[in-house]
């Protein structure tokens, strides 16, 4: 079980009209069963950063949006410390399920990728890993989750995103304006300074999506 109940958590507390929205519409998702996105696949761009040509070396690693932890599981079986984070808590409950059975040790914790401060996750990282987490976040609340991976970030730390580009997602939350935004590459270099966009690699979706790889400066 998730280790704060619902009036311990400060991000419950703490969340304004459009954070309940999106909180409600996710929590959905995840009581219908398997939610859409969870795969059970590390995808490729991953695979490659941490075995392909020229893999990083293992270090720590913070995951923000972690799902059920698939990609957090597989972080820490290539030798990373993993922490790992995810707004519904029965997500938390089943990463931390699935990390047990496969033996691995990720530190999960329940709790806001824009309220990291709130977390037992300081850090520093050298790769911060984001699978279409941070183009459903509220446009208002970005900023702080830019602050939140900057504060935390090793010199020269990686940040690995998945994104989907605007108008792409299906949005059946109207109030939800994050998730028709999605993400851009002007988005990102404004909103972390201090971090070079080193790479935009558009996906495979049939829609627009983009991997973006930033470097924290050293
Ligand atoms: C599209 S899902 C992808 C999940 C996972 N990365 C995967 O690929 O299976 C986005 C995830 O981000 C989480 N999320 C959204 N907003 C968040 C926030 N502000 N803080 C932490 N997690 C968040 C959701 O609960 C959801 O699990």
């Amino acid at each position: 079980m998730s280790q704060l109940n619902a009036s311990q958590n400060p991000a419950t507390t703490r969340r304004d009209p459009e954070e309940e929205a999106v909180h409600r519409a996710l929590e959905g998702y995840y009581r219908t069963g398997k939610p859409p996105w969870d795969t059970g696949v590390t995808p490729p761009e991953l695979v490659d950063l941490i075995e392909g040509h020229g893999a990083l070396p293992p270090g720590r690693a913070l995951e923000l949006g972690c799902g059920t932890g698939t990609n957090a599981i597989y972080l820490a079986r290539h030798g990373w410390e993993v922490a790992a984070v995810d707004l519904i808590d029965s997500a938390v409950d089943q990463a931390r399920e699935k990390a047990a059975a496969a033996g691995v040790a990720v530190r999960v914790r329940h709790g806001d990728a824009t309220r990291l401060d709130d977390l037992d996750v300081p850090g520093p990282f050298d790769l911060f890993f984001d699978l279409s987490c941070y183009c459903g976040i509220p446009l208002h609340r970005r900023d702080a989750y830019a602050a939140g991976l900057t504060h935390r970030a090793a010199p020269g730390a990686l940040l690995l995103m998945f994104g989907y580009g605007p108008e792409t997602l299906d949005n059946p939350v109207s109030e939800i304006t994050s998730w028709a935004a999605g993400v851009t590459a002007d988005e990102l270099r404004d909103r972390f300074p201090g971090w070079a966009l080193i790479d935009v690699t558009p996906g495979t979706n049939s829609v627009p999506t983009f991997w973006f790889t930033l470097r924290r400066d050293a």
